[in-house]
């Protein structure tokens, strides 16, 4: 399996994005740096499944406003495929901050803060699987 799982990575396009009406540029900018979209989903995630999805943070003190944040309206779910999937995508997203991220990338063009950030990329192949697994393979 490792031969695929590692040319995907899974992708979240967040409420905030969702209701600025921003789906289609988003995708557009993925597709036109090669990603081909395999799976896509959209959403209302409920507070459970979203504090599940990120378990990971659930020690550092924005978790609960993050669990919160993502269950105000509709995400799109995503697998996307491309050889280096996980890191050209992180790429392709820019820093956590869209005020600190490069021009051009999608946290940079459409994020509006810290939380509200446009986007969410896997940041391991690990990871990645897992998340596909969250939302695609129930
Ligand atoms: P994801 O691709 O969404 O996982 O973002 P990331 O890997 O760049 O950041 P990280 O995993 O550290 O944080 C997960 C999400 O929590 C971020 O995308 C933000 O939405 C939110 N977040 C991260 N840091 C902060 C913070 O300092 N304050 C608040 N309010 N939210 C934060
Ligand atoms: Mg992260």
């Amino acid at each position: 399996m490792s031969h695929i799982t590692e040319n995907l990575t899974f992708a979240m396009i967040k409420p905030e994005a969702v209701k600025k009406n921003v789906i289609g540029s988003i995708i557009a900018l993925i597709e036109e740096k090669n990603f081909t979209v395999c799976g896509l989903s959209m959403v209302r995630l409920t507070l459970e499944r979203a504090q599940a999805f990120y378990k990971v943070h659930e020690d550092r003190p924005f978790y609960q406003a993050l669990c919160d944040y993502m269950c105000t309206g509709k995400i799109v779910a995503m697998v996307l495929k491309k050889e280096n999937a996980v890191q050209d995508f992180r790429t392709l997203i820019g820093a956590t901050n869209p005020k600190e991220a490069l021009a051009g990338t999608i946290r940079n063009q459409f994020g509006t803060s810290i939380e509200e950030n446009a986007i969410h990329g896997s940041d391991s192949d690990t990871n990645a699987q897992k998340e596909i697994h969250f939302f695609f393979n129930q």
